[in-house]
């Protein structure tokens, strides 16, 4: 099966495919930025697994997608759901035609987080 017929696949039955790899020490992250492109207007499955197998309660999560044209679409209220007690920071949202060109707005919008 082609890969865009396998995410297909798995965002219509919103499956949570298995990771290769884990994150082992996640409680020594206060901050999480989590990248990840649009894909059927929400994250790929896989994030959903990944955001399902951790406690981010009182952690902050800033989410940067990448898209073709519709933003963040709902992966903004996937994460809230996914992740009750964390704080969402104001995303990060970039055209896929504009990745080379976008060290602009990611420094500044890491500077706003904290996080430069
Ligand atoms: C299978 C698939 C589904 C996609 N779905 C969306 C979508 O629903 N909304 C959107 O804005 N972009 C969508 N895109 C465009 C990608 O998010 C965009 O190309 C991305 O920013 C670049 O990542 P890529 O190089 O992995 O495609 C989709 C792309 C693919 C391949």
């Amino acid at each position: 099966m082609q890969k865009i017929e396998i995410t297909k696949q798995e965002y219509n039955e919103n499956a949570r495919p298995e990771l290769t790899a884990r994150v082992e020490n996640m409680d020594a992250y206060s901050t999480v930025i989590i990248a990840f492109p649009n894909r059927w207007t929400t994250m790929p499955m896989a994030v959903f697994t990944f955001l399902g197998s951790c406690d981010f309660s009182g952690k902050k999560i800033c989410p940067l997608i990448t898209y073709g044209g519709s933003g963040f679409s709902s992966s903004l209220n996937d994460i809230r759901r996914l992740c009750p007690g964390a704080e969402i920071t104001e995303g990060l949202a970039i055209n896929g035609d504009s990745v080379g060109t976008c060290d602009k707005d990611i420094k500044k919008w890491l500077r706003q987080n904290g996080l430069l």
